[in-house]
């Protein structure tokens, strides 16, 4: 290509970026903000994300400048730092975690010209978009390896918050358990926090002294994975390895990773080709993956465990495809049929094998 094309293609493709993105000068960083529930350092949910951070940076290099603020509560602070961003001149702000839904959306509708993305909601308008991961895979292939590991035939999950990602989440991991081992059941204790390792703690002893042997977690912190070790039973890293804090402990992990949308997204930025979007990456696209296998996990428990995932990658398996019964009786999914994707998104009670109620 001569060098006049390549700078027509250059130029077009900065008008069209500058038309959607502000006034952003051409050659001068793109600036992305994140706001984080907990600290960097939680090794869980908030590592993955900076994670994919560094991912986008490690790429984009010096096309972007990011910045993240930790620790912001899902509450009014929330909308303060969202706008704080923002009018710092932020050009697309990440924030990653459900309850930042409402202020993501207040503030976006006073900056139509930044791109805000929020992580885990479904309220989406011109210059905001949602993006997520199928946490939900990772938790089903966690559930194969719990099943077959249990010798108790008691599972537990601490459980976050209970909006349908997070009950759905249990469910996954009790019909992947349930799958290799039917007689398995699981209990649940919601600690109605993301992060609070102290309450996370109590919860995975609370479990562990009723007899659950393997545990899964939907919370942010590595407490479950630590206080399983203390204890001599399994557990796992979720959204992250965390096999530093229960070497023993750890059976595997579901790991994510956040760099391949961050990268995507900004990059549609920056070609002023972002439009409003909806993202539910999985398996398939690379976004989640069970790995870090400890000691404890038998050769062939590993083996079937990526299998499961190969066939998820290959959209030969979906965890949530019938005939599967709610933990009433009440059919949940129909023989041969699988769950949409508006259904997965709306799930509020618990499948078979699960114990209890959702929690209003
Ligand atoms: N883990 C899974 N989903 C979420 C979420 O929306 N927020 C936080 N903080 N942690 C999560």
């Amino acid at each position: 290509m001569s060098l006049y094309r390549i700078f027509v293609r250059l130029a077009s493709a900065t008008a069209i970026a500058t038309a959607l993105c502000g006034n952003a000068l051409a050659g001068e960083p793109l600036k992305a903000g994140f706001l984080y529930i907990g600290p960097t350092g939680d090794h869980g949910w908030t590592y993955s994300h900076d994670m994919g951070r560094k991912a986008l940076e490690a790429k984009q290099g010096d096309k972007v400048k990011t910045t993240f603020v930790e620790n912001v509560p899902e509450t009014a602070d929330a909308e303060r730092v969202i706008r704080d961003l923002a009018t710092k001149g932020h050009k697309v702000i990440f924030a990653t975690s459900f309850g930042y839904m409402n202020s993501m959306e207040k503030v976006a509708r006073q900056f139509p010209k930044t791109v805000f993305m929020h992580a885990t909601g479904y309220k989406t308008g011109k210059n905001l978009g949602v993006y997520d991961i199928r946490t939900y895979e990772g938790a089903y292939m966690l559930g194969v390896v719990a099943g077959k590991m249990s010798k108790s035939g008691k599972l537990g999950v601490v459980g976050s918050i209970a909006i349908p990602e997070v009950v759905r989440n249990v469910n996954a991991f009790t019909i992947g358990a349930r799958s290799v081992n039917p007689k398995v059941t699981t209990r649940v204790i919601w600690v109605n926090t993301w992060f609070d390792p102290g309450k996370e703690r109590e919860a995975a002893l609370t479990l562990i002294s009723q007899g659950v042997d393997v545990l899964m977690q939907n919370t942010n912190s590595p407490a479950t994975v630590q206080a399983a070790q203390e204890k001599g039973v399994y557990a796992f890293g979720v959204d992250s390895d965390m096999s530093k804090f229960g070497g023993k402990a750890q059976l595997a992990a579901s790991v994510l990773n956040w760099g391949v949308i961050y990268n995507e997204q900004v990059e549609k930025i920056q070609k002023g080709e972002w439009k409003t979007t909806d993202i539910w990456y999985g398996v398939k696209e690379g976004a989640i993956n069970i790995e870090a296998f400890g000691p404890a996990t038998p050769a062939p428990v590993k083996k079937l465990a990526e299998e499961r995932r190969d066939a998820i990658k290959a959209g030969k398996l979906h965890p949530f495809t019938g005939p599967l019964k709610d933990n009433t009786g009440k059919i949940l999914v129909a023989a041969g049929k699988t769950l949409s994707d508006a259904d997965l998104r709306k799930m509020n009670v618990y499948v078979e094998g699960v114990e209890g109620t959702v929690p209003k």
